[in-house]
């Protein structure tokens, strides 16, 4: 494949993660909403599991692929500054919503800090994915694309 579109593999694929990831969000908010602040919404519950785990693993390969292509092409780790240690933060985050998902799905009992703590951890890692596609694009401005 020429490198220019193995270049675009990763931005593509990060924008289809974040967007899954909204997707997602906009079940969990309906959660949110029933859980805190006595709404009568329902909570489609195995639909948002199944978006959110792809999204958030989608999100975790999708950012070990940019850095994996970034030692690559320019041989060291984390070179491009501020997009580099956004990432690594919303990896952390990935990690942090993905476990704490996985204990709400095959542990349900009544529970209101830990949702809370899940649904933050991922809703804050969406907001960094935003601000990551501006400094992503400053990347694809340097190389020329
Ligand atoms: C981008 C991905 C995700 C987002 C934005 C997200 C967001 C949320 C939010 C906002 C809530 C409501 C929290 C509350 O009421 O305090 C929630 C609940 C929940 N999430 Fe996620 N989530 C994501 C991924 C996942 C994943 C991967 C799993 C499972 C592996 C999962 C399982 C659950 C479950 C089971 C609940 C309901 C908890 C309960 O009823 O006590 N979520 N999520
Ligand atoms: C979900 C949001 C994103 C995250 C978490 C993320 C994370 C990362 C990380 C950790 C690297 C490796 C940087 C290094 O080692 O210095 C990287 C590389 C890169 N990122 Fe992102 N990124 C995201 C979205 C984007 C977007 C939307 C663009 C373009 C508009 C982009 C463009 C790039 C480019 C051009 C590289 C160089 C390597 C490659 O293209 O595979 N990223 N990204």
């Amino acid at each position: 494949m020429d490198p220019r579109g193995l270049i675009m593999v990763h931005p593509v694929w990060q924008v289809a993660s974040t967007l899954l990831g909204f997707y997602a969000a906009w079940f969990g908010i309906k959660r949110l909403r029933s859980l805190h602040l006595g709404h009568q919404v329902s909570f489609p519950r195995a639909r948002h599991v199944l978006l959110g785990k792809l999204a958030l693993m989608g999100l975790i390969l999708g950012t070990a692929g940019g850095a994996i292509m970034v030692r690559w092409m320019w041989r060291g780790w984390l070179v491009t500054g501020a997009h580099a240690w956004l990432g690594m933060v919303v990896a952390v985050l990935a990690l942090l919503g993905l476990t704490t998902g996985l204990v709400l799905e095959r542990r349900p009992r009544p529970r209101r800090a830990l949702p809370l703590l899940h649904g933050l951890a991922n809703l804050t890692l969406l907001a960094l994915c935003l601000v990551n596609f501006y400094f992503g694009d400053h990347i694809l401005d340097a190389l020329g694309d």
